[in-house]
């Protein structure tokens, strides 16, 4: 069987993923699949395909299934209760790249690294730059490891297993940058089973949703130099309460939108 006719009997609408599947299983990247569309795909390949597919169709996300996704253009590992990076988050990245010099040496935090696609592409674009990151969560913590490494910036990353600003005591950063969970815990049993499996921990940021952005305002002093600057990824109902939270802090305050015209970013700075 062709490539082409595997494809022709994947149903339409997991058409999307059945090339994702194909493409990874081939070791060619998906873009490049339609060039080998009059390829007979060998028997071993094709019986994992059905297999995989089948897997997708009992709701396991397809990055999962690969345990590859992309974010900024760049492939990351994922794997089960890691989150899988989302197009969104690539304009934190872009926000937090604009206020970061090419030319300076800075050293940037991040709460929460999942798979580590914040800090690993910040580190690709500012080759001057040293992060440290810390996770809750063991799993995100070892992919985190591992992406830097396959980015080749794990020379000027720190990686660290903990809550919060615990690990990193003591320490000044001339920036923050997080998309800290932001659900409310009232909508965890509404979520779907596919973005569950996410994990309580990547999804959750507590009864109101927006405790991380308190906590993190909270320790801002402590742990920012002056003139330093915080950037997160917030949910979309959640910019007028994040601005008045870091407003009430002395910050002054920018909320960016998303693709959909939704609240998405707040870039927070103080002058002393
Ligand atoms: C929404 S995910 C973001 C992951 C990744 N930075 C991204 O943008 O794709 C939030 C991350 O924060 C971590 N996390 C949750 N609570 C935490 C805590 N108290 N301390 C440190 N990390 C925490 C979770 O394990 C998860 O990896």
């Amino acid at each position: 069987m062709r490539v082409k006719e595997i494809l022709q009997r994947t149903k339409s609408n997991y058409r999307r993923d059945g090339e994702l599947i194909l493409s990874h299983l081939m070791g060619i990247s998906v873009s490049q699949l339609p060039l080998y569309f009059e390829e007979e795909v060998p028997e071993e390949i094709r019986n994992k395909f059905f297999e995989l597919l089948d897997e997708r169709k009992r709701g396991k996300p397809v990055a999962y299934i690969i345990g590859e996704w992309e974010c900024m253009g760049r492939v990351f590992k994922v794997k089960e209760g890691v989150l899988i990076p989302r197009p969104e988050t690539e304009i934190l990245i872009e926000k937090t790249l604009e206020l970061i010099p090419l030319d300076k040496e800075q050293v940037g935090f991040e709460l929460g690294s999942g798979s580590g696609c914040i800090s690993v592409n910040l580190l690709v674009e500012r080759p001057k730059l040293r992060m440290w990151t810390v996770d809750i969560n063991v799993k995100a913590v070892e992919i985190t490891k591992e992406n830097a490494k396959l980015h080749n910036v794990s020379d000027r990353l720190t990686v660290l297993h903990g809550y919060a600003f615990e690990p990193v005591k003591g320490m000044k950063f001339d920036f923050i940058v997080s998309n800290p969970p932001y659900i409310p815990e009232r909508y965890w049993s509404k979520l779907a089973e596919e973005v569950k499996i996410e994990g309580y921990t990547s999804l959750i940021g507590g009864k109101k949703g927006y405790e991380f952005y308190e906590l993190i305002a909270g320790e801002s002093d402590e742990f920012l130099k002056p003139k330093g600057f915080i950037a997160l990824e917030i949910g979309h109902d959640q910019g007028e309460i994040v601005r008045a939270i870091f407003e009430s802090k002395g910050f002054n305050v920018i909320v960016f939108k998303d693709y959909a015209n939704y609240d998405r970013v707040i870039v927070a700075k103080k002058w002393n």
